[in-house]
């Protein structure tokens, strides 16, 4: 069913090369590419230790057939990509990547707020967020309840991008006594734009909108009332989430036996400590030590004249990994799962 039907799994990287073979505006394709790839990348690093962990499969933003999921996930495929190809485009456009662009300097010279009033180069979101449509929203054709979904998540990708933006301020007066500030606005790392969205992906709001769907006006105009009414910084989903403990293979999906997850360690925060329990143990799996001894230079030194000796350090490392428990079958199975 799947197989019969590669045209529809496009992902999301070809989907925007195709459409980027078609008449291109000036402002060149290769940053709508490299955006979408870096919003590809963010949403793997943000998920890493998820059930679900941003796989290819999931990548594709095409929209024909019916076989389109429309959950959560989706929901943060959408805005993430949106959002990079934003990003990226309003970041080459403050390079001088592109003859025309450049700064947004129109509130200039106006009052900001108390003490400051805008000035300098602010990064030029604007462009960035124009081309984004058309080329990111330029994919949804279809006029139902997902194609409403998918542009919904679009926006809300776009304006995570501007909500993040940082003021940046200069200070103004006698030996910098800062009575006047000028101010600007910079795009902040695109790093933080995905932990926003994620955390809009938690919050993301379930719509009731797929049951006695049809294609009729009176249904479309529903459809359209409904997302109007739901504010576009939220994300936005119809259906819910598959088990993503399980393998399916309908779905494209692995299921979390074979992930590795992390355990203790200094450094791990608190979505990164549990993520033991969240992949093996609340799916049923047990959490299987994998040691490994890792060697590499270490203890150097520089002998006159002129080399450097090292000696070859040997590291154990304990690796963790979710396994089958080795138990008859009965009892073991999967408890239902806890929130992420
Ligand atoms: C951009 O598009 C042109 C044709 O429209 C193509 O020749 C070129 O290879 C494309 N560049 C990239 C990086 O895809
Ligand atoms: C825009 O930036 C991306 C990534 O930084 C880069 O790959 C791309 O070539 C740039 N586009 C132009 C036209 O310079
Ligand atoms: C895979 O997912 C589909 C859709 O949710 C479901 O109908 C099917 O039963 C699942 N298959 C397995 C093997 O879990």
């Amino acid at each position: 069913m799947f197989l019969s039907k590669p045209s529809v799994y496009i992902s999301l990287f070809t989907c925007v090369l195709q459409l980027i073979t078609g008449p291109l505006p000036e402002t060149g394709n290769s940053s709508v590419a490299a955006g979408a790839q870096s919003g590809i990348e963010e949403c793997k690093y943000q998920f890493a230790w998820d059930r679900w962990n941003c796989p290819e499969r999931a990548l594709q933003l095409s929209s024909y057939g019916g076989l389109r999921s429309a959950n959560r996930e989706t929901a943060f495929v959408h805005a993430i990509s949106s959002a990079g190809v934003m990003y990226t485009l309003t970041r080459n456009c403050s390079l001088g990547d592109f003859d025309n662009c450049g700064c947004d300097d129109s509130r200039n010279g106006q009052l900001g707020g108390q003490g400051w009033l805008w000035g300098g180069c602010s990064d030029n979101v604007g462009f960035g967020e124009t081309i984004s449509k058309q080329f990111v929203d330029a994919l949804e054709t279809g006029q139902d309840a997902r194609a409403a979904m998918n542009l919904h998540n679009n926006e809300a990708g776009r304006k995570a991008v501007k909500g993040t933006m940082k003021r940046t301020c200069k200070c103004h007066g006698v030996s910098g006594s800062c009575t006047t500030q000028t101010c600007w606005l910079q795009l902040p790392e695109f790093r933080e734009v995905g932990a926003h969205l994620k955390e809009k992906y938690h919050a993301a709001l379930k719509v009731d909108l797929l049951q006695g769907a049809s294609n009729s006006a009176a249904s479309r105009g529903a459809i359209a009332d409904t997302f109007r009414s739901i504010s576009t910084r939220e994300l936005v989903h119809l259906e819910d989430s598959p088990d993503y403990c399980l393998e399916n293979k309908t779905l494209g999906l692995l299921g979390t036996e074979g992930r590795e997850c992390l355990k203790r360690g200094r450094a791990l925060g608190r979505w990164e400590r549990r993520s033991c329990r969240r992949l093996c143990g609340d799916c049923g799996l047990a959490v299987e030590e994998r040691r490994a001894e890792t060697v590499s230079s270490c203890n150097c030194k520089f002998h006159w004249c002129c080399a450097v000796r090292c000696e070859q350090c040997r590291r154990k490392v304990t690796k963790y990994f979710c396994s089958r428990v080795e138990r008859p079958r009965g009892g073991a199975a999967h408890k239902p799962a806890r929130k992420p």
